[in-house]
């Protein structure tokens, strides 16, 4: 087992990437792709585990999803990208582990419990949404990953992937699978630019990394503030002021902010001035990010080939440990 930290992240592909991905994780991945061995999975399995009855909707994404990452800035020569169903070795693993979790531990997962109840599942839920922190399980031990960055929701999927660790290794009797920790992310959750808590684009309040400068424009300065602040002469809040939360995550002088802040506070500062800093601070990020995206966009078959290498060379590492914990668990191995 190597003693390097390895990272490993994915995402479903079941749509493009937004603002709220941006701010909780992918620039993140940018940063850490320099110190550490980093993977992204594209977790199109996982993906599938609720769009069954409409495969097109995670296949479309696949290669939208790629294009996010590479107009962020996270490099294919720094950072594997890989393809879940492109990894067999995920899937066999997910098998081996279904025998050592009890459905009474998955019906515990809190995160699952609360998918569950907000997709409506009763009778109609599928068996492999049920499973997926077995599968997601098997993508972090593959990869031998001790460094997992996730949002606090992964949490959970964290805690039951070291328990199958501890519950292999005790069964094989040697420490075959690694256990690993999630990094949270020091930001908070970004929220909609409607003030919902979640940003996410079933709730029509996301900015996706796409977004037009129109369409930027057009979200900020609809952007809830202080109802109460009624004239530029009146006491503002900075509490739930969605403008203010997203100048602490995008504006890149902390001190003028809290300049802004102190005025707001004091009367003084209009709401409408407030949004021209944001807008402006956004349409900077986001104008070579849009035009790097719509260049990648246009050549599929780049993408593609990206997509196929990170692949093989996961395939690589994703079979040694099946190899391993089969040994471990006295399977012959056939080839
Ligand atoms: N569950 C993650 C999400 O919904 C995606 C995911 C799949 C993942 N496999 C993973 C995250 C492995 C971290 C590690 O965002």
């Amino acid at each position: 087992m190597n003693s390097v930290s390895t990272i490993l992240t994915g995402d479903r592909p079941t749509g493009p990437l937004h603002l709220g991905h941006y701010v909780g994780s992918l620039a993140r991945r940018v940063k850490l792709q320099h110190d550490y061995s980093q993977t992204i999975l594209v977790a199109d399995l996982q993906g599938l585990t609720d769009n069954g009855h409409r495969p097109e909707k995670v296949a479309s994404n696949i290669l939208q999803v790629m294009a996010d990452y590479l107009a962020v800035g996270i490099d294919p020569l720094k950072t594997t990208i890989c393809l879940q169903s492109g990894l067999p070795a995920l899937a066999e693993l997910t098998m081996l582990y279904m025998n050592i979790v009890t459905v009474a531990r998955l019906e515990r997962n809190p995160t699952v419990k609360n998918e569950i109840e907000q997709k409506g599942f009763t009778r109609s839920l599928p068996v492999g949404f049920m499973v997926y922190p077995v599968s997601q399980a098997a993508d972090i031990t593959a990869f031998q990953a001790d460094l997992v960055p996730v949002g606090d929701d992964q949490l959970p999927m964290i805690e039951q992937t070291n328990e199958i660790v501890h519950k292999l290794n005790a069964l094989t009797g040697t420490p075959v699978l690694r256990p690993c920790r999630a990094i949270l992310s020091d930001t908070g959750r970004l929220p909609g630019v409607d003030g919902n808590a979640k940003m996410s684009k079933s709730l029509g309040n996301a900015l996706p990394l796409s977004a037009s400068e129109a369409e930027i424009h057009r979200a900020v300065h609809a952007m809830y503030t202080d109802p109460a602040h009624l004239k530029i002469t009146d006491p503002g809040k900075i509490e739930g002021n969605v403008v203010f939360t997203y100048l602490d995550a995008f504006h890149p002088d902390k001190a003028k902010v809290a300049e802004m802040k102190a005025h707001y506070r004091r009367g003084g500062l209009g709401d409408r001035s407030c949004k021209n800093t944001l807008e402006e601070c956004l349409q900077m990020l986001l104008a070579p990010i849009r035009r790097r995206r719509a260049e990648l966009i246009r050549d599929p078959e780049m993408l593609l080939a990206i997509l196929k290498t990170g692949t093989q060379k996961a395939h690589a590492v994703t079979q040694q440990t099946l190899y391993e914990v089969k040994k471990g668990l006295g399977l012959p191995v056939m080839f």
